[in-house]
């Protein structure tokens, strides 16, 4: 008999439920094996395998040039780290704008050859042929509204988004209709938190704020952002839990110097 015990891993499914049992999701980004190790000992319920890997891992300005292929790789790394939390890869820029049978043989590889269980992909009403298309073939889809960093050329910058009456009516029936054709949840980025709790109470689906305020079902960050790493930018939604820049600077300089003053490595660090 085998003694090995199965870990049982977190499905759209739990996180559909945590909504109507009024828990919050806990959403953070891993980029990396190590990262999303550490995140599964703590019981994260989603790790989302961001396409911001572009800003803060591959030192892009902006996430339009990161590829399938990068995503494909860092989802595989956290697959390997995480074996509790749902793993939802971003599908990267122009990966599932230019057909819905293009983005489904694109999806469908997160789920064959990277171990993700979802995707996220950016977009209102004009994708929603695609995120049927998705869900009936069996991948379940995150939509994401409000700033949606791919179109940031169209947007004009990183501004909060929906402000505006009509821009705040075309934003919920957006949401209704990524609903309607099967997204399991919606993330909001930069939304006044008024309108993220107007459709948040419209959804029977959970909605996932990043700068939308309190009474989203779920919240998310850019891991980077809330250890305080990434020193490039700090949007006002992120809240610094660390300061890690401080501490990695601290621990390299003082390697440096122990390094030129010949203390490092002392007796306990060498081999006799
Ligand atoms: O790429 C990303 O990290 C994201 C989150 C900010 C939601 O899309």
């Amino acid at each position: 008999m085998s003694t090995q015990t199965k870990i049982s891993r977190k499905t759209i499914l739990d996180i559909k439920k945590m909504k109507v049992q009024g828990e919050k999701i806990s959403m953070l980004t891993a980029y990396d094996y190590n990262m999303a190790s550490l995140m599964d000992d703590c019981e994260i319920d989603v790790i989302l395998v961001g396409d911001s890997l572009g800003n803060v891992v591959l030192g892009y300005d902006t996430t339009l040039p990161v590829t399938m292929e990068d995503m494909l790789h860092h989802t595989r790394a956290v697959a390997r780290g995480a074996k509790k939390a749902l793993i939802v890869a971003d599908m990267p820029f122009l990966s599932y704008q230019i057909s819905p049978a293009d983005a489904l043989a694109n999806a469908g590889r997160f789920l064959k050859e990277a171990d993700a269980q979802a995707v996220k992909l950016e977009g209102g009403e004009d994708l929603a042929e695609t995120v049927y298309k998705l869900t009936c073939a069996g991948v379940p889809v995150m939509a994401h509204l409000g700033l949606t960093p791919q179109s940031i050329h169209q947007l004009g910058g990183y501004k909060v988004q929906g402000k505006k009456e009509d821009a705040a009516q075309k934003m919920i029936s957006d949401a209704q209709a990524l609903e309607a054709a099967g997204a399991f949840s919606l993330v909001l980025e930069c939304v006044p938190e008024k309108l993220a709790a107007e459709i948040t109470g419209l959804l029977t689906i959970p909605t996932i704020g990043i700068g939308a305020g309190v009474h989203c079902d779920g919240q998310v960050l850019v891991i980077n952002d809330m250890l305080g790493m990434f020193e490039r930018l700090s949007p006002k939604f992120v809240k610094k839990y660390a300061n890690m820049s401080q501490d990695i600077k601290k621990a390299v300089k003082a390697y440096i110097s122990e390094v030129k003053e010949g203390v490092f490595p002392d007796a306990d660090h060498s081999f006799k």
